[in-house]
């Protein structure tokens, strides 16, 4: 052993044999009383942490001295392994925000509540965000605490629920590969999206990146290996010009937040933008939901050859759904269509979601944006999608589908549509009953990777909607900050 070694060279009575002291004055004080003084303590801790190395090594949440040259202590979760840290490489750390960039904006509820909202806002927050849990017409256990009525826009709290308990979280920045800023991004500029002139809608965006610059983490890396997630798409925050008029807020032209990779429901054409599923009605808690709602799928009847739900955009010029509609309505014995213009019909998750049940191929083309949330609901019934814009899906959800659309989805191209070439009924007859089939289990495998788990449960082995966005930002940041 080494320390029996340095013992014995010190105070073996014979000092001369070291080098380092010949010829130094100093080394006749070396006795052999003075030498067990100054080593008795050494001794000593060497044997408390033999006794701790052998007594406590399996104790859960033992205090880990981390070996980094920042001196740092982590706790670490589950059993300790001497050999590797599995956090390594993992580690996220969530910026302090002070509340008005977060807690103040969902406690003002009221404020973010739209009369188009099925819920007021203040009820979409219950269950951490998840909305208000669907009443099961009949006591099926599928229906049970996992389903829930959920806004689109409470992605950024349901993401920041599931920060929090991620698994790798450290209170030392400087061992974390991410840093998360939790700031409600969407939620406030739904303040002031309509009536409020463009400082006030840019204000918080600008008090943002202002309280992220003075702070230690940014020098690190300028910012980029910050991340942040919004529920709205990313065009809402590229306002171009300062006229009232012009939509959105200009928080992404901000330099410092350039630098910040912003996850979204939909992604423009900056680089910094990384587009993740809508978040749909269904938060397991565990594995055996998710497995018992695709074993549930498998064996659903589809009536429907295909089917959409959605309304007319007469106000958008080159619009496709009005073809798309008209279609749907002229081959009606294949065709089921829901009209969202009538009494808020798709706002209820069982109607709709007994609609894509029922069909083998669901309509997606864009609305207001080039994404939907439907393409998640389709996805999520095991309803095979059929886009009509490569920016629907294709260019978006990199981390989350297939590279290989056609494995999962029927793209039909607009043009052809609108000038006849094609029609829908024709394209999706074409598709033979075993190809239907191979497609529909590729679009089943894809439900864990594209729900967002309860955030107070944990799914065991199962990869979510969070897990894969995670994973996607670490090795993301990695490349980010290699140079
Ligand atoms: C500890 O880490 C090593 C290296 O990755 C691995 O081979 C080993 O299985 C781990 N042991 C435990 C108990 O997790
Ligand atoms: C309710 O039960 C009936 C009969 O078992 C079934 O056909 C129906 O699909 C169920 N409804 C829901 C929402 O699960
Ligand atoms: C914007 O609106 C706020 C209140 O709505 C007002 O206090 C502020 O002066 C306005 N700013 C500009 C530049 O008009
Ligand atoms: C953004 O990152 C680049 C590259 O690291 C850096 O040169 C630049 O100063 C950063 N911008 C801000 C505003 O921090
Ligand atoms: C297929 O669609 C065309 C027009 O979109 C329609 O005229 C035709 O009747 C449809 N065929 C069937 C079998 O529904």
């Amino acid at each position: 052993m080494k320390l029996h070694v340095l013992i014995s060279e010190f105070c073996a009575g014979n000092p001369t044999k070291n080098i380092k002291w010949k010829n130094q004055p100093k080394r006749k004080y070396c006795s052999n009383h003075f030498c067990f003084v100054l080593f008795f303590p050494v001794v000593l801790f060497f044997m408390l942490l033999c006794f701790n190395h052998l007594f406590f090594e399996n104790i859960k949440g033992f205090v880990y001295f981390h070996g980094k040259s920042t001196g740092s202590v982590t706790y670490f979760p589950g059993k300790l392994n001497e050999t590797e840290d599995s956090c390594l490489g993992r580690y996220i750390y969530i910026h302090d925000l002070p509340e008005r960039f977060n807690e103040d904006v969902i406690k003002d509820c009221q404020s973010i509540t739209r009369s188009t909202d099925k819920y007021s806002m203040c009820k979409s927050l219950e269950n951490s965000g998840l909305g208000p849990g669907i009443e099961a017409l009949n006591a099926s256990d599928l229906w049970k605490n996992s389903w829930f009525s959920t806004n689109q826009f409470m992605l950024e709290v349901i993401f920041h629920n599931r920060m929090k308990k991620y698994d790798c979280l450290t209170d030392d920045s400087a061992l974390a590969s991410a840093v998360f800023v939790p700031y409600y991004s969407g939620l406030d500029l739904r303040r002031y999206l309509w009536g409020f002139n463009t400082s006030m809608r840019d204000l918080s965006g600008i008090d943002l990146v202002a309280w992220l610059a003075r702070k230690p983490e940014w020098k690190r890396n300028s910012g980029m290996d910050h991340f942040l997630i919004s529920g709205r798409i990313a065009r809402d925050f590229r306002r171009k010009s300062n006229r009232k008029s012009d939509w959105g807020s200009n928080f992404r032209l901000l330099p410092e937040s350039e630098n910040i990779t912003m996850l979204t429901i939909e992604t423009g054409y900056s680089k910094n933008d990384v587009a993740v599923p809508y978040p749909t009605y269904f938060h397991p808690a565990n594995d055996f939901q998710v497995h018992q709602w695709q074993e549930f799928l498998r064996k659903q009847n589809r009536p429907y050859l295909f089917s959409f739900a959605g309304a007319r955009r007469s106000r958008q010029k080159g619009s496709i759904r009005a073809e798309i509609i008209d279609q749907c309505q002229a081959s009606n014995k294949l065709c089921n269509f829901m009209d969202c213009s009538l009494f808020n019909q798709c706002d209820d998750p069982l109607n709709l979601m007994s609609l894509f049940r029922s069909s083998v191929f669901c309509l997606q083309p864009p609305g207001d944006s080039l994404t939907r949330r439907s393409t998640f609901d389709s996805i999520l019934s095991g309803c095979i999608p059929v886009f009509f814009h490569p920016g629907s899906a294709y260019t978006q959800y990199v981390w989350h589908l297939p590279k290989d659309h056609n494995r999962y989805s029927v793209f039909i191209s607009s043009k052809d549509l609108r000038v006849g070439k094609v029609t829908i009924n024709q394209t999706l007859l074409q598709v033979s009953k075993d190809e239907q089939l191979a497609m529909r289990e590729e679009v089943i495998k894809l439900i864990p990777g594209i729900v967002y788990g309860d955030p107070r449960s944990r799914l065991e082995t199962i990869d979510d909607a969070f897990d894969l966005a995670i994973n996607g930002i670490l090795k993301r940041i990695k490349v980010l900050t290699k140079n």
